[in-house]
């Protein structure tokens, strides 16, 4: 389970602890700027072969984790450690090198490929950059990864636009492949597929994380496909982690109002899951710029007490995973008695 107190270990492909992003925001002329806290506090391990799956709602902060973790934007503060590698603390040569070992595999495969560009052309831009490889060797290597995301190699003098969004997304698979990376950031990789294309693309990822041993962050609203291609969960509202662990421990019982919210609200998973009702979520998502005090999902929360409205739960090792809500103990005492009078 990804405990951001665990000691570091050498094996971990990535490592964060109190990891945070802020944005200065600009409020017109006569108003101070305000700080929006997009991530707050996000702590993880992801070793070879195993996928963290990143899940809330829309403008809970998962880009922005996303940017940071594959060194696009630097953290304001916390610690990123990337192969047991401090990332500040790196020289510029370390940082370049460091930048190879995470590629990013981003939602729309529509947009993230340069239509200018034949296939073959996007494949070997990043051995031309990074390597000193011939050309032909260039060609054959990016020949060879098209064939292993699922695609005929003749597809090589192609252009974007003559291929379908499944075919873009193995192209935009392959192409983050090529100076074989550790770590894949996916930010919703599938969301913009079909559903039966989606399950192809979830297959290839999880084929090629067998056979390579990558470690994945999967960033998804989607529980559904979650389910499929996770091992750890991290759920996060407002910028901050409420439950993280096990996937089979959070989707077999889920403790925290938010995840069981996000899970009832899924009637697929809720099938099987007797302790979780249905829940519609009540009310607005606060503004991240102004944030309740307290737990953030005080607001939503169909269990919050007045001390919840006051103080914000530290997120504490409980039943096998992580969780930051004061009612944990009240709540899976109560499903626990519940599960008995159901049996
Ligand atoms: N560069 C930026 N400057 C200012 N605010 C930003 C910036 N990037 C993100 N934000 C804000 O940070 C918060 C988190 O945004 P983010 O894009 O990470 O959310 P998300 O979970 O990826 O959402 P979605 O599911 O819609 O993609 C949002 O309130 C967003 O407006
Ligand atoms: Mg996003």
């Amino acid at each position: 389970m990804s405990i951001p107190s665990t000691p570091d270990a050498p094996e971990a492909v990535v490592q964060a602890h109190g990891l945070s992003q802020s944005y200065r925001i600009g409020q017109g002329l006569f108003r101070p700027p305000a700080m929006l806290h997009a991530v707050q506090n996000l702590g993880f391990r992801i070793d070879a072969g195993r996928t963290l799956a990143v899940v809330g709602e829309s403008g809970c902060g998962k880009s922005t984790l996303a940017r940071m973790v594959a060194l696009a934007e630097a953290p304001t503060t916390g610690r990123l450690m990337l192969g047991g590698m401090l990332v500040p603390g790196a020289s510029a040569a370390q940082q370049a090198a460091l930048r190879r070992k995470v590629q990013m595999v981003f939602q729309n495969p529509y947009a993230s490929l340069n239509p200018r560009q034949t296939i073959g052309q996007i494949l070997q831009g990043p051995l031309q950059i990074n390597t000193d490889l011939h050309p032909r060797a260039q060609r054959a290597q990016a020949a060879q990864m098209l064939e292993r995301v699922g695609l005929r190699s003749e597809s090589m003098d192609r252009y974007p636009h003559m291929f379908s969004g499944g075919q873009r997304q193995r192209i935009a698979i392959a192409r983050a492949l090529m100076l074989s990376p550790a770590l894949l950031v996916a930010d919703e990789p599938v969301s913009a597929l079909d559903v039966s294309i989606q399950a192809q693309i979830l297959n290839l990822l999880a084929d090629l994380q067998a056979s390579l041993g990558l470690a994945y962050l999967f960033i998804s609203h989607d529980l559904g496909v979650v389910r499929h291609i996770a091992h750890e969960v991290l759920v996060m509202y407002l910028g901050q982690t409420m439950e993280q662990g096990d996937k089979n421990a959070i989707f077999t019982r889920p403790l925290h109002p938010y995840t069981q919210a996000l899970l009832g609200s899924a009637p697929t998973l809720r099938r099987g899951l007797p302790g979780v009702k249905r829940v519609v979520l009540q009310g607005e998502l606060p503004s991240p710029l102004a944030p309740p005090d307290g737990c953030v999902f005080c607001t939503r929360c169909p269990h919050a007490t007045p001390r919840c409205h006051q103080e914000r739960p530290l997120l504490q090792a409980f039943h096998g995973r992580l969780i930051a809500c004061h009612e944990a103990a009240t709540l899976a005492k109560s499903a626990a008695a519940a599960n008995t009078v159901t049996q």
